[in-house]
């Protein structure tokens, strides 16, 4: 379903999908969920669809507000056919991908770790993640944030434990 998911994403993607909210930006926060989701006993599944859906229906690199909801509303559409959840998984989805951009946290352990997953790849455009804005413990550590931060700006970068 994934390797479905993703293609679709990248078939919707009006941009640059080199650029920095394209393909190489999605397969981080993937990276980023699954290793947060394992932790924060987030759903796995979730947020690796999240990655690939979040940023594919934006409209531009810069602030683009409410692509988050377009995001959501391209997810309603794939339901049922390439894309198969229950009610309660596919809500923690479509919140997840509607409310990404907000700036917001979230205590449940799948919504904060899709998020975290996208804002540990901040260095991307410049940015250091602020574990203010972080939601799950995982993501807050000095050692995380390094992690991410070095792989959002091309180095590469491994994380132990
Ligand atoms: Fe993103």
């Amino acid at each position: 379903m994934i390797a479905a998911i993703k293609q679709a994403a990248v078939d919707r993607f009006p941009l640059t999908i080199s650029g920095i909210h394209g393909l190489a930006h999605w397969e981080r926060v993937l990276e980023n969920g699954v290793y947060l989701a394992k932790h924060s006993g987030g759903d796995v599944l979730i947020c690796s669809l999240f990655a690939f859906l979040h940023d594919c229906c934006r409209e531009s690199e810069g602030s683009d507000p409410e692509h988050g909801a377009r995001a959501a509303e391209f997810a309603k559409t794939l339901r049922g056919g390439i894309l198969k959840l229950e009610d309660e998984r596919f809500e923690l989805l479509r919140y997840a991908c509607e409310h990404h951009e907000k700036g917001r946290l979230s205590e449940d352990p799948t919504i904060g770790a899709c998020w975290d997953a996208d804002r540990l790849d901040l260095g991307r455009v410049g940015r250091r993640p602020n574990r203010r804005f972080l939601s799950t413990e995982r993501a807050r550590r000095s050692s995380v944030i390094d992690w991410g931060y070095r792989r959002s700006r091309g180095h590469p970068a491994k994380l132990k434990g």
